[in-house]
């Protein structure tokens, strides 16, 4: 593995669209705005705020136009809103988003039970969507199931490589694939994000991993050494979609740029601020999350010495940011 020296990387919260729409509990409004300004201030360079979806599909995220709305926008980040939809389309744009984040599955069963719809009529969407928007917004398309289905299981690198075919001759600039459920292993990663690369080299690419079996910051490495540099990742490790069997949550947002700035990359974010953020996190959700460097403390970190003064803790547990 080449050295990072210092090489930027861009990071994608996604924690109030794949984190929130997950939750049981309904986060009040308020409380997601509180949210979202706090992450704006932390240096990240896009923030998915909510999506433009059916409430009945996603109550918890029905309060869409209204957190768009609340939030401060800090000048350089970017705010993104998920879209499944010509309607949906037509919301995020009356909402003023900088970006429309399209989704569809690489696989036929998971698209028709996330958006109702099979493949074709999502591309069909598609196409209707960035006539209806292009110079308005800036568009990236997410392939969901793009390295495994939870009800087709394996799914074909040339049938990934079609659709983002389709999404370029679009004119598609931006797009994320997707592991929903934690399915991808890192030699596969690597070698789709190689193969993309190598076939559109100005796509904008984005890996976007769930962490279900552990492998997420594992894909993470094995991304960067395909030259990705575009990571989706959610604090405390919230995130899921409702209609995967056996989702959990995606890559946590600290606990990636933790290892990104360990190995010598520029990731642009406070991890400061952002544990702090992570710590206050459990009683936005009202549960425990799996973020592991809010608890454990940076690899820095230093414990006294048997039979020497306790060290003050800082904030529930969250160690002392090092300074
Ligand atoms: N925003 C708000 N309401 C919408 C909408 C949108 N983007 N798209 C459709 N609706 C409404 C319709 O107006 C209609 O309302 P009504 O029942 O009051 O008349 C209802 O939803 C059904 O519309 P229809 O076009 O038949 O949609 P559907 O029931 O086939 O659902 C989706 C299709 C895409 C709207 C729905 O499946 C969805 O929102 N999925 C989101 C999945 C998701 O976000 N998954 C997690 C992220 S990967
Ligand atoms: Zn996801």
């Amino acid at each position: 593995m080449q050295s990072a020296n210092g090489k930027r990387v861009f990071i994608q919260e996604v924690s109030p669209r794949d984190g929130f729409q997950m939750e049981s509990l309904f986060v009040p409004t308020a409380q997601k705005i509180d949210y979202i300004d706090r992450l704006s201030r932390s240096g990240l360079a896009k923030i998915e705020v909510t999506s433009f979806t059916s409430p009945k599909a996603i109550p918890a995220l029905a309060d869409a136009e209204m957190v768009l709305s609340g939030i401060r926008r800090m000048p350089g980040v970017e705010y993104a809103a998920l879209v499944p939809n010509l309607r949906g389309c037509e919301r995020a744009l009356s909402s003023g988003v900088d970006e429309i984040n399209l989704v569809m599955s690489a696989s036929e069963s998971h698209n028709l039970a996330n958006v109702r719809m099979r493949c074709e009529q999502s591309l069909t969407q598609f196409g209707d969507i960035v006539r209806h928007s292009h110079d308005a917004v800036r568009i990236n398309a997410s392939l969901a199931t793009a390295f495994g289905c939870p009800f087709e299981g394996h799914i074909e690198f040339t049938r990934v490589l079609e659709l983002t075919e389709r999404f370029v001759d679009m004119g598609i600039e931006r797009v994320s694939l997707c592991d929903t459920t934690g399915i991808a292993n890192p030699a596969q990663v690597e070698r789709l994000f190689c193969e993309t690369r190598s076939r559109w080299p100005n796509l904008e690419l984005t890996a976007h991993f769930h962490n279900t079996r552990g492998m997420g910051l594992a894909n993470a490495v094995a991304a960067l050494e395909a030259g990705i540099d575009r990571f989706d990742a959610s604090l405390g490790g919230l995130g899921g979609c409702p209609f995967a069997p056996g989702a959990t949550g995606n890559v946590c947002t600290e606990d990636l740029v933790h290892m990104l700035e360990s190995m010598g990359y520029e990731t642009g974010v406070d991890l400061d601020a952002l544990l702090l953020i992570a710590a206050d996190l459990p009683d936005v959700v009202g549960h425990d999350v799996p973020g592991q460097v809010v608890k454990a403390g940076r690899s820095t970190r230093r414990y006294p010495l048997p039979g020497t003064p306790h060290v003050s803790q800082g904030v529930r547990g969250c160690p002392e940011p090092d300074r």
